[in-house]
């Protein structure tokens, strides 16, 4: 990332985001930040807004203050897979349209929750005024959550590259489908070439975690991390972690057409036990209040 220098000397959204920060007193930038979490993949349809949702949930059942951000630029669906029915979006208060009392809703679970939708493609191109009002939301987040969900929509576009980049864990989901391993591998090549390009990994070595969905049995699952490790390992030098596997559950499209969370509908059924576990692992890894860089130094990652 570069320094503080702002060497740029146009009006540049990036130059103004740098002097903005370097405006800050440094110990603004090192506070309480939650810890982000971003669900990507390479195909889609593999079941990212299914784990969002259903791990916020397992994430505030364990004790954790949980905010679910619907980052989906094309298809923002989870308040379906939530049930609830959010009249404003994160575009609404960039925009001034509402505040940030209004867009953060309460939703199943012990989760907070915040709509997506195309407004999310606004933040590329926000005037001074709005970035601020953006940035100033952000804060007051911060202070207020401990994890911070992004369920991101599928494929390697720059934003969720750069949603990717901003968190302390990818969770990067993939099924045992050959397509879908292909694609969450070329998710992972574009970690490696954006580490070529910068210096810098997206995220910390080892962040890179993979979740395997809809498996027929835990082999199965284990079979396909372990392929996508050793290909990310042997060719891209790039280092995974293995978050676990849900199996393939016929509760899952039940519970999203009742459009409750399976993890209430169906606490026992088979995918419910797998999210469980995978919560557990996560929460080893979120721990307790940390000092960690801002939500707002990584924000400016986006613009970098
Ligand atoms: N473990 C599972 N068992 C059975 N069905 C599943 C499982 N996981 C997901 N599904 C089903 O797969 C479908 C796609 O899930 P979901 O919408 O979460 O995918 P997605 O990756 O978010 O898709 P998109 O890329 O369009 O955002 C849903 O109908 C869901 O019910
Ligand atoms: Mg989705």
């Amino acid at each position: 990332m570069k320094g503080c220098s702002d060497d740029t000397g146009g009006l540049d959204q990036a130059g103004a985001l740098r002097r903005m920060m370097c405006s800050r007193h440094p110990d603004e930038t090192a506070r309480h930040s939650p810890h982000v979490i971003a669900v990507v993949s390479g195909k889609g349809g593999v079941g990212k807004t299914f784990l969002a949702c259903n791990l916020s949930i397992a994430l505030a059942g364990r004790g954790h203050r949980t905010v679910l951000f619907d980052m989906d630029m094309g298809l923002a669906n989870a308040d379906i897979v939530l049930g609830v029915e959010p009249a404003w979006t994160w575009a609404d208060l960039v925009r001034g349209r509402r505040g940030l009392e209004q867009i953060v809703i309460e939703g199943p679970g012990g989760i907070d929750f915040v709509a997506g939708g195309s407004g999310m493609a606004e933040l590329a191109d926000l005037s001074e005024f709005e970035r601020r009002r953006m940035l100033n939301a952000m804060e007051q987040i911060e202070s207020r959550y401990d994890v911070l969900v992004m369920d991101c929509g599928a494929g390697i576009s720059p934003d969720v590259l750069s949603f990717a980049a901003s968190a302390d864990t990818v969770l990067v989901v993939a099924t045992p489908e050959p397509t879908s391993m292909t694609d969450a591998y070329a998710m992972i090549k574009a970690f490696a070439a954006r580490r070529d390009l910068t210096g810098t990994v997206p995220v910390e070595q080892g962040a890179i975690g993979v979740v395997v969905n809809n498996a027929t049995a835990r082999r199965e699952a284990r079979d396909t991390y372990e392929r996508l490790a050793d290909v990310s390992g042997r060719f891209l030098h790039m280092l995974l972690t293995d978050f676990g596997y849900i199996l393939s559950d016929e509760h899952v499209p039940l519970a999203v057409r009742y459009q409750q969370p399976v993890l209430l509908s169906y606490p026992r059924s088979s995918a419910s036990c797998c999210l469980l576990a995978i919560a557990g692992r996560l929460s080893r890894e979120i721990g307790g209040v940390e000092e960690r860089q801002g939500l707002l130094s990584r924000v400016m990652r986006l613009f970098l």
